[in-house]
């Protein structure tokens, strides 16, 4: 019996090197001084599902070439982490949003980037415009009151432009720009976390994700880490102006894109390195079907003049990815550890990569380009095809890639 609970008697407390383990052990989980890289943050991580590792990098084709390695880096230190790219009904763009709260747009060499759209009336010059700075950490308790514009789309029958603004929502502006209005901000009485990429429908109503019901914008590493799934897609009806849950329990719903003839769209889950098909029409409707376990973490998806669909992926998943997805005790202690997040996110073998890929309606992998090394591209967040041309946005950089499509090597 008394062996049994030898916990009971202060043997333990007798042997200093196991006391201080003990108590060390309980500091780190406790962390009380929000010394790790939570901060205080209520981290509750959960078991998610991957597919096996080996399978999908198996499986993936790769680009021996690394054909994306040739793009060209366009605007550099003129745009601040430019997520989503857009072109008005006239050609004109690209359009993007950027990291110090505007929206811009391209006017050719003589004009240059002009800013088109606010998204709050807070805005000001001196508070948010931080240059090359907002897409480091200097802007992270700005980027709030700023305004942090991601996925854009003109809706085709007026050249109103709609944005999906990580703090403040779903939102639209006249084509003369200025300031946005807010269309959806609420979702059940409850505010919109993190809206992240929209979609329009023809019948006008917009499809767009909301990322989390728990993290916001800058603590979106967290979604990944825990492996939550509180995201959802929405759907916002002008005529009613009311705001739907379309789909619920998502794992970092990112990008959304419509098909040809609006019969499905698909969309990301990036938690779980997915590309998924809803179906809004036909014997399907209302069902969800897996279309691809892709090699990394996907953003955005764009559909280009031939009704293919552009994914763009940070690449790529790692061995160690699979046995946290599984077990969240390992990142329950792991990431409390007092060292920076970035240090122990590359102890578990992060290193970024591009991988942009193409896919037909049925989901067959048409192209695969990559940039191995990382020399062009890091972080890629949307691919848009526009006469010949592929324009690469990214959420972190300070640039635009291009690289002619199809590539002439
Ligand atoms: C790329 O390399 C792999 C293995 O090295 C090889 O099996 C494959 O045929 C190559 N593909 C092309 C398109 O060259
Ligand atoms: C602008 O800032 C004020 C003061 O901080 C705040 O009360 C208000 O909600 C902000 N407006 C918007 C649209 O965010
Ligand atoms: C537009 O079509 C979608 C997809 O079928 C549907 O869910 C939505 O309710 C429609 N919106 C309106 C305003 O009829």
């Amino acid at each position: 019996m008394e062996k049994r609970i030898p916990f009971r008697d202060d043997r333990i407390l007798q042997h200093p090197f196991l006391l201080t383990f003990v108590l060390a052990l309980g500091f780190v989980f406790m962390d009380p001084f929000h010394v790790g890289p939570l901060g205080g943050r209520d981290y509750r991580p959960v078991k998610h599902n991957v597919a096996p590792y080996k399978q999908v990098m198996d499986s993936w084709p790769t680009d021996n070439r690394s054909r994306l390695g040739s793009g060209k880096l366009e605007f550099v230190d003129q745009v601040y982490g430019p997520e989503s790219l857009e072109f008005d009904l006239m050609g004109r763009g690209p359009y993007t949003g950027l990291a110090d709260g505007r929206v811009v747009r391209w006017m050719g060499d003589t004009l240059g980037w002009e800013t088109f759209a606010l998204v709050t009336p807070n805005w000001t010059e001196k508070l948010c415009a931080n240059g090359v700075a907002s897409t480091t950490s200097k802007q992270a308790k700005l980027e709030q009151r700023c305004g942090r514009p991601l996925g854009l789309r003109f809706d085709r029958n007026n050249g109103n432009l709609y944005i999906a603004d990580a703090y403040y929502g779903l939102m639209v502006v006249g084509p003369g720009g200025g300031l946005a209005t807010p269309l959806a901000t609420h979702v059940e009485g409850k505010p919109i976390l993190f809206a992240n990429d929209l979609d329009i429908h023809k019948n006008g109503s917009i499809f767009f994700t909301d990322t989390s019901k728990r993290y916001n914008r800058l603590d979106h590493f967290f979604i990944l880490l825990e492996g939550e799934a509180t995201g959802r897609l929405l759907r916002y009806d002008p005529p009613s102006k009311t705001t739907h849950i379309v789909l619920d329990g998502l794992a970092f719903p990112n990008g959304v894109q419509l098909s040809k003839d609006q019969s499905f769209l698909l969309f990301t889950e990036t938690t779980n390195c997915r590309l998924w098909k809803y179906w809004l029409e036909g014997p399907k409707m209302g069902l969800v079907e897996l279309v691809a376990d892709l090699p990394g973490y996907p953003d955005n998806v764009r559909l280009n003049d031939r009704g293919e669909f552009w994914v763009a992926i940070d690449c790529c998943r790692t061995p160690s990815q699979e046995i946290l997805s599984h077990n969240p005790w390992i990142k329950n202690f792991y990431f409390r550890l007092p060292f920076k997040m970035s240090f122990l996110a590359r102890m578990f073998g992060m290193e970024m990569y591009t991988v942009i890929s193409l896919f037909n309606e049925k989901g067959d992998i048409l192209e695969v380009l990559e940039d191995k090394k990382g020399e062009v591209m890091k972080l890629v967040s949307e691919v848009r095809e526009v006469n010949g041309k592929l324009w690469i946005g990214t959420v972190a950089h300070n640039h635009i890639a291009t690289l002619p499509y199809p590539p002439r090597i």
